[in-house]
């Protein structure tokens, strides 16, 4: 198991369900004090007492990542609570319906980038500064294979997370050098609560998938979970903006 977490603060956004909430609970398992933000209130309080269950201080605190008052406050109030800030994963993120990019509305245009793009700046703008702080920290964003490679059918979604994937590079360029290491990490399709929705009407979907995949399977949210938390950790010191592919080869192809 990679990574001694014990007095570190890590906080996880969309951390009540899917991957972030499998990286709550390997984190919890690593000793992380842990703080859980999403717009999910009762999964949310769910998952930070499960997390307390396993011996760890970790609680849930409400977040919406389009308001920027409300990042603000979350990062204040880690500050206030902890002292520091060591990791954030910033993973809230959204789907849209499968749409060719002349099809797409205005509307699922503007959700996807606010909450999967300008949502990950607005973390990162407050996550950064308390890090800089600090003198050192780590974060990591959920990109997707969306960020690495063209999506048919999913324009809204892969231009946000090549924009994910822009930050990130960006992030560590800038602040490489005040001891803060920015990474991201690029899933192909995961077994979540967002996949299971993707299904809705195309029951073909999930079997599709599985002939496409090098591995001739779906990645589990743990899978990606242990790929977050060693970026996260001091076995990645030398690690600043990369973009781990989990996603069984499909973009070795
Ligand atoms: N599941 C996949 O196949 C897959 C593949 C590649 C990348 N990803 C990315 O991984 C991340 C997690 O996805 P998942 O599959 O676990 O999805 P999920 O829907 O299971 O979880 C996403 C979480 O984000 C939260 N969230 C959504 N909007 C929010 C907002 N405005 N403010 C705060 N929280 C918000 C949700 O409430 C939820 O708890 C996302 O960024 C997603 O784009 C997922």
């Amino acid at each position: 198991m990679v990574g001694d977490f014990k007095g570190k603060v890590v906080l996880v956004t969309g951390g009540a369900s899917g991957i972030g909430r499998a990286i709550v609970e390997r984190l919890a398992a690593r000793g992380a004090t842990l703080v859980i933000a999403d717009i999910l209130r009762k999964e949310g309080e769910k998952a930070a007492a499960a997390a307390r269950e396993q011996g760890v201080d970790a609680r849930f605190l409400p977040l919406d990542v389009r308001e920027p008052d409300e990042v603000r406050d979350l990062v204040q109030a880690i500050v206030e609570a902890h002292g520091q800030l060591d990791c954030a994963v910033n993973n809230a993120g959204v789907e849209h319906g499968l749409q060719a990019l002349a099809d797409v509305g205005d509307e699922d245009w503007d959700r996807i980038q606010e909450i999967n793009l300008r949502g990950v700046w607005l973390c990162l703008k407050h996550e950064l500064p308390q890090m800089v702080r600090q003198g050192r920290g780590s974060i990591v964003n959920l990109a997707s294979v969306a960020g690495l490679v063209g999506a048919p059918l999913l324009g809204p979604y892969a231009a946000s997370k090549h924009g994910v994937v822009g930050l990130t590079r960006t992030a560590a360029l800038e602040y490489g050098r005040m001891g803060v290491r920015v990474n991201a990490v690029c899933p192909s399709t995961i077994r979540t609560e967002m996949f299971q929705r993707s299904l809705t009407g195309r029951p073909d979907l999930a079997e599709k998938l599985v002939r496409n995949s090098p591995m001739r399977r779906l990645g589990e949210p743990g899978e990606v979970a242990e790929a977050v938390i060693w970026l996260c950790s001091d076995a990645a010191s030398f690690v600043n903006g990369h973009q781990l592919a989990v996603d069984g080869g499909m973009t070795a192809q």
